[in-house]
């Protein structure tokens, strides 16, 4: 991707989904068709005033000569072209519902009702989605901790290694990287070693899409040669809210089941905004990704080296730690550990929004996310880190001796999730009495975010006292759907 030749960079100069879109808002047409808000006509004032009116001109419908995503045959198809001509896969499919419906996809091409998957259990919430919705039987596997830096690591290829020769049914593995933290996995060991086994690779790429960009950033799914990736567009580079790509090249999966299931599972009026940011977006990546990925990394590597030398209660993990531990960082996210400074990560990500005007990503007990993007300029990471620096000297809390762990909760699946899921034979009842019984949700405390419990999973009694103690302890537990964690739902047969 660094250097483009000229008949590349021409055909990459093209916008075919943009062009039509403005040549049809130019035209004022007078629109009997959806949206009923006609060319922004009837969109509240309030709205108007702010956004000006143009912009609502791009909010159309469906008709021959905007395309339709779901059988494209002119400027969209085009623009799907040009995605994949970018990351040289066979195909890319464009998404108006994030990564989270292609995580969904990518089960639903892939496998079977009952085919069995290894999966992290530490994976995005749509995952189980995709888990449920396709009817497969997960092989979760338990992440990896590292208490220095208070972070959850993904799948490595040991692990994945280890799982297929324990279960040589598997027909895929589901991977995540980079992770929220920027920590990418070594695909393609991991790819390699699937594809000489006839395991199909799905890569969960979310936080990926600008990687193939940047010569100085980790190896991204599609050229570790990753099965079927998925990749928010939006969250990294260009495109607006839900823009996201499912990347295709594959010799396992059938093209055309990708082709059904992406369009069976997206709305028929997806916003032609959304879709015409992705093919700005790809632009731009392919125009001018490189250098602006290279400032963004300059940017980020000052913030890095500032904080690890100024702020003495405060830490940012390097990419020389990171290789060290056999995976790779993409240097253009930030994670700052706080537990030196006797403040959460909650706290100070608090601090750093009602009084610096500073929003992050995320943050925990432990650490601070801030998700940097092809948008950022070095006065934004300045402001960030000289915030810390103040907020260093301003806020002492006393140090808590908080520690990232996994407990070690063995449990067996006995059914699958979606057969509980769905199920009508289910009922809540006491905590204390669900020892023996098959769950009926997920339960998840944070930290460290990492299910307890999942649909099918026998309840043992470790695992009731784990959540029992937890509860007392006000420690948040995602997906309890009660105030207090009493009760857990449970199957009945
Ligand atoms: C690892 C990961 N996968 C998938 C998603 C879902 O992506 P989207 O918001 O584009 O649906 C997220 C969202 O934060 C994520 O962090």
């Amino acid at each position: 991707m660094e250097k483009q030749s000229k008949s590349s960079l021409a055909r990459h100069s093209k916008t075919p989904l943009f062009d039509i879109l403005m040549a049809h808002a130019k035209r004022d047409v007078v629109s009997f068709h959806c949206p009923g808000h006609k060319n922004g006509r009837s969109i509240d004032k309030k709205l108007k005033d702010y956004t000006g009116e143009e912009v609502y001109k791009f909010d159309v419908t469906v008709f021959d000569e905007v395309d339709s995503l779901h059988d494209p045959v002119g400027p969209i198809k085009r623009a799907q072209e040009l995605m994949a001509d970018a990351y040289k896969v066979k195909n890319s499919f464009f998404l108006v519902n994030g990564t989270s419906v292609g995580n969904m996809a990518m089960f639903l091409a892939a496998c079977d009702p009952g085919d069995s998957v290894i999966v992290s259990r530490s994976s995005h919430k749509s995952i189980m989605a995709g888990v449920i919705l396709s009817g497969v039987w997960p092989i979760w596997l338990q992440p990896k901790i590292d208490q220095n830096l208070d972070i959850i690591f993904n799948s490595a290829y040991e692990q994945i290694k280890e799982a297929l020769d324990r279960y040589p049914e598997a027909k895929a593995v589901f991977v995540t990287s980079p992770t929220y933290n920027g920590i990418v996995t070594d695909l393609s060991k991991i790819v390699d070693l699937c594809h000489r086994r006839g395991k199909i690779v799905l890569v969960d790429e979310a936080h990926g899409p600008h990687l193939i960009f940047n010569k100085n950033l980790p190896e991204s799914a599609v050229e570790a040669g990753a099965d079927l990736c998925v990749q928010s567009t939006h969250k990294i580079l260009s495109a607006l809210s839900q823009g996201s790509v499912l990347h295709y090249n594959s010799k396992l999966v059938d093209i055309n089941r990708v082709k059904k299931v992406v369009s069976m599972l997206q709305t028929t009026s997806p916003n032609y905004l959304t879709l015409a940011s992705l093919d700005l977006a790809r632009k731009q990546a392919v125009l001018h990704g490189s250098q602006m990925f290279d400032k963004v990394i300059q940017a980020c590597e000052w913030g890095r080296t500032y904080i690890n030398n100024d702020i003495s209660s405060m830490k940012c993990f390097t990419r020389e730690e990171i290789l060290k531990l056999g995976y790779d960082l993409d240097v253009t996210k930030l994670t700052v550990n706080v537990t030196k400074t006797g403040l959460s990560g909650y706290e100070i990500e608090s601090i750093l929004a009602k009084e610096y005007n500073i929003q992050l990503d995320y943050a925990d007990i432990f650490n601070l996310v801030a998700i940097p993007g092809i948008g950022t300029e070095k006065s934004d990471v300045e402001a960030f880190v000289r915030a810390l620096k103040e907020i260093s000297k301003r806020y002492h809390g006393k140090q808590k001796n908080w520690i990232l762990q996994i407990p070690s909760l063995a449990t067996e699946m006995v059914m699958a999730p979606r057969s509980v899921y769905l199920s009508n034979s289910t009922k809540r009842i006491a905590l204390k009495k669900a020892v023996g019984h098959v769950a009926a949700q997920t339960l998840t405390p944070y930290p460290p975010g990492i299910p307890v419990v999942i649909p099918g999973e026998r309840i043992t009694q470790e695992i009731c006292d784990y959540l029992t103690d937890m509860s007392s302890k006000d420690i948040r537990i995602s997906g309890q759907e009660t105030e207090m964690l009493k009760t857990v739902k449970v199957f009945t047969n």
